[in-house]
């Protein structure tokens, strides 16, 4: 088949704030425990810090990492995890019916950011807890010294405040599986009153409001207008969280889902804005797309109840579900206007591109590349590219284009990508690249995914499903031709 794509420095959507690279630690199964925290472990640094893990973080190139949780958030002490480690309790965690030894907390965390080249996205327990928990944490990371939470901190070796400047008001707040749930006008009222007293603490920080926990709630609209209309003054994005899982095992249906992914968030751009037309206020409020990925692999998974550390949502992906998450990311990027935070959910063993054996190897996860190559060229503005591509209708969605795209332009070092996935199953896209004003640029790297069974996977031995490199194209004027193959994830590079 055919597709064209034209681009030009005018179809700028808007810059592309970092964060939209993001990711999530939640202590939830081995993420912390066995993940990137393992004493005794040979690569361990002397926190007891996994450097094997650290060394693929570091690779994909995450710029903020959400923390404690989830739905762990909604019964944490923070407290229980500062001080010295032969102190900590040992408390269950309902969440998940688990029993959390609190040997990793707060500065463990915040130690561990320093070390991946990343920030701390908080996020402060407003289930079981509430507004002065709230802002003695952040007393206790970001007030430099001289008052009992800053001087605590100091107390426990960290001199230099933290200076942490994105929170969570809460996690998923809607979900009658959390602890502490609300409604719509409980959680307004208390996330509104926490968020005032933090940034009253700290001034300058950001704060995020828990939208519904999915588009599939009966909540989901009613929630984030009637919380948004309580708190908007005080707060500054609101979350999205999705995922997705191929159920059927319908490829066709499942890479169609971007179709509602995009919908999800253009309905919560009007919702915000349905609000701020309401209120007569000068203030937008952004989204924070804090959970998305694929999940479902491991839904029947067993475990020992109230154990350590268990094998919690540990999915193993396989190529199907690369080609999703590389087309999730592209959308979120499509809306880099608004969306400006967005967590890929999580990182290490729970749902995550990197997986761990305790006590041995790591090995990236086929999700791992598509978001490795967006997260590290992917920078600069993003462009809507103008499309023209045969289209396809699966079992829930009509005129789904085969074509997934967009491109980036980072001006200030000269370089453009477009990333592309071809949906369908059984033939190349011959895609003419129209690039219009982009004189000078030429493509530099092709890279491509592709040639896998849709369900192969990686595993410690073998990571069989990774891009690899293609001859570069040339140019023909202004037009660039690639072939895109079958079921394919590619990058195309360009310099001036
Ligand atoms: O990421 C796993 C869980 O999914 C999180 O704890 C929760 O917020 C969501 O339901």
């Amino acid at each position: 088949m055919k597709a064209k794509v034209t681009l030009a420095k005018e179809f700028r959507i808007g810059d592309i704030d970092k964060r939209i690279y993001g990711s999530f630690i939640e202590h939830l199964g081995r993420a912390v425990y066995g993940g990137i925290y393992e004493p005794g472990h040979p690569t361990a640094d002397e926190n007891g810090l996994r450097k094997d893990v650290l060394d693929l973080v570091k690779k994909l190139n995450v710029p903020v990492v959400r923390y404690p949780g989830g739905n762990f958030v909604s019964g944490y002490n923070w407290e229980d995890g500062v001080g010295p480690v032969e102190k900590r309790p040992r408390r269950l965690d309902l969440a998940w019916g688990t029993t959390e030894p609190n040997e990793f907390g707060t500065n463990e965390f915040l130690d561990w950011c320093k070390k991946a080249n990343t920030e701390c996205m908080m996020a402060v327990n407003l289930g079981t807890r509430g507004p002065d928990e709230a802002r003695n944490l952040v007393e206790y990371c970001n007030h430099p010294s001289g008052t009992y939470w800053s001087d605590l901190r100091r107390s426990h070796g960290v001199e230099k405040p933290h200076d942490i400047k994105l929170w969570c008001l809460g996690n998923e707040m809607d979900g009658p599986w959390q602890m502490g749930a609300k409604t719509a006008v409980e959680y307004g009222r208390t996330a509104l009153e926490a968020s005032k007293l933090m940034k009253w603490t700290s001034p300058g920080i950001e704060t995020v409001l828990c939208g519904s926990s999915s588009r599939n709630m009966s909540t989901f609209g009613k929630w984030e207008a009637e919380s948004l209309d309580i708190a908007y003054d005080s707060i500054d994005y609101v979350s999205l969280h999705q995922y997705y899982g191929n159920h059927d095992d319908d490829p066709m249906n499942f890479l169609a889902l971007t179709m509602q992914l995009d919908d999800f968030i253009y309905s919560i751009i009007c919702t915000c804005d349905y609000i701020k037309a309401r209120k007569r206020s000068e203030k937008t409020i952004n989204l924070s797309f804090d959970e998305w990925n694929v999940w479902y692999h491991s839904n029947n998974a067993k475990f020992e109840k109230w154990s350590v550390a268990p094998k919690l949502l540990e999915d193993i992906y396989n190529f199907e579900d690369a080609l999703l998450v590389g087309s999730m990311l592209i959308t979120l990027l499509r809306h880099c206007d608004r969306v400006k935070i967005a967590c890929l959910a999580q990182l290490v063993n729970v749902i995550a591109p990197i997986f761990t054996e305790t006590g041995g190897g790591v090995f990236e996860q086929p999700t791992y590349f598509p978001f490795m190559h967006l997260s590290n060229y992917g920078r600069g503005s993003a462009l809507l590219p103008l499309v023209d591509c045969p289209k396809y209708d699966s079992r829930e969605f009509t005129d789904v284009p085969y074509l997934e795209t967009i491109a980036t332009y980072d001006e200030e070092n000269d370089e453009m990508a477009i990333f592309c996935v071809n949906k369908s199953q059984d033939e190349s896209m011959i895609l003419d690249v129209n690039l219009m004003d982009f004189e000078g640029y030429t493509p530099c790297e092709f890279i491509s995914m592709d040639g896998y069974d849709r369900k192969e996977e990686n595993t410690f031995n073998d990571v069989k499903v990774r891009p690899h490199n293609n001859p570069v194209p040339s140019l023909d004027g202004k037009t660039l031709t690639v072939e895109l193959k079958p079921f394919s994830w590619n990058v195309i590079r360009l310099k001036k």
